[in-house]
């Protein structure tokens, strides 16, 4: 039986990973959960957001699936999110936005998948007061980093038989690092002669994104208006309760949704699992349980075809009677 690492987050984290949890059990396949916490709630005990623990059991098992984890704002420890796609070299962020069945949102024909590099750009937390009245974050973008990135957009987009690869940058004001990244897309996309290329400025982006969706295909963004445009095309599929998310690096990989730990609605038996869920279904594939994790995912699309949707998605349901409804028609 595989063993599969699972941190179950905090916030709506548990509740969403219970709901995944039940669903796959229930569809047939099993899977050794070797659930390890982080967080706010274990700094007391173990000193840290992020116990090595966490960090050895990714690396044996190499795949893990991942709920949400909040930061604090302002202050605090660092993301346990950054500081995990950093210490596992988690370098590519993917986030595929499809319109799904019954949810509907302002376009029908969306299909885009984002690429985000993970490791660097204002992530790096390379940051500093340097008064009172002023601060610095250093925008650090590598040839290496920007290579990788780029590469693994094109190789994804043969391998998922997309069109095209749109780099997004904002070259035109930040020269020497935007510009190294386009410089970086550019050498890489002289061996992909198949697949379309295009670039654009992140601002255009965001204005053609809400006025015609249809037109981008695979998007290959550096980190900052990778995390900002996924939530955009979040918001273009129904919102974030339904986007799916995976870090991949070379060794392991993290699948976990798009959104945060949503505190407003913790234990009130309404937050959504399809993100969670769907990032559990490309995690499947990844670890080629192809059979198991088209039987959850036609599931999922019966369920929200049949009306049963979570309040987020404009239904009535709760976690526990959509969680059911998607075990029921498995
Ligand atoms: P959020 O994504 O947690 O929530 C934004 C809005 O979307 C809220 O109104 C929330 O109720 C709603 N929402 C999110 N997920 C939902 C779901 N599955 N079902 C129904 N509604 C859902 O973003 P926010 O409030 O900015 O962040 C809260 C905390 O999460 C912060 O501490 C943030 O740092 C952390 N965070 C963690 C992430 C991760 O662990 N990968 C990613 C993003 C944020």
């Amino acid at each position: 039986m595989r063993t599969i690492t699972l941190v179950n987050g905090d916030g709506i984290g548990p509740e969403i990973s219970d709901a995944v949890i039940k669903i796959i059990a229930a569809s047939g396949l099993k899977i050794n959960w070797d659930i390890q916490t982080a967080g706010a709630d274990v700094v007391s005990e173990e000193g840290t957001p992020l116990p090595p623990r966490v960090l050895e059991s990714i690396k044996v098992n190499k795949v893990a699936l991942k709920a949400p984890v909040t930061t604090p704002i302002g202050t605090g420890f660092r993301s346990v999110n950054v500081q995990l796609r950093k210490a596992l070299d988690l370098y590519a962020n993917v986030r595929p936005c499809k319109n799904l069945p019954n949810i509907k949102t302002k376009f029908s024909d969306v299909d885009i998948v984002v690429v985000r590099e993970n490791t660097e750009d204002l992530y790096a937390g390379v940051e500093h007061r340097i008064d009172e009245n002023s601060a610095e974050s250093i925008k650090i973008i590598t040839r290496k980093a920007s290579e990788r990135i780029c590469r693994y957009a094109f190789e994804y987009a043969l391998k998922h038989k997309r069109k095209e690869v749109c780099v997004v940058t904002k070259a035109n004001i930040c020269k020497l690092s935007d510009g190294l990244f386009l410089e970086c897309y550019r050498k890489v996309a002289q061996d992909f002669p198949r697949i379309k290329q295009r670039e654009i400025l992140v601002d255009n982006l965001c204005m053609q994104l809400v006025q015609d969706p249809s037109q981008f295909d695979v998007l290959v963004l550096p980190n900052l208006y990778g995390d900002i445009v996924s939530d955009l095309t979040a918001g273009l599929i129904g919102g974030l309760g339904v986007a799916q998310g995976a870090n991949i690096g070379e060794y392991c990989a993290v699948f976990e949704p798009v959104h945060g730990s949503a505190p407003d609605i913790k234990g009130q038996n309404k937050a959504n699992p399809t993100a969670l869920l769907l990032s559990a279904v490309e995690m499947l594939r990844y670890i080629e349980e192809y059979n198991y994790a088209d039987k959850i995912e036609k599931a999922l699309y019966k369920t929200l075809k049949s009306g049963i949707r979570t309040v987020d998605v404009g239904g009535d349901a709760t976690t526990e009677k959509f969680r059911d409804a998607i075990i029921e028609n498995l």
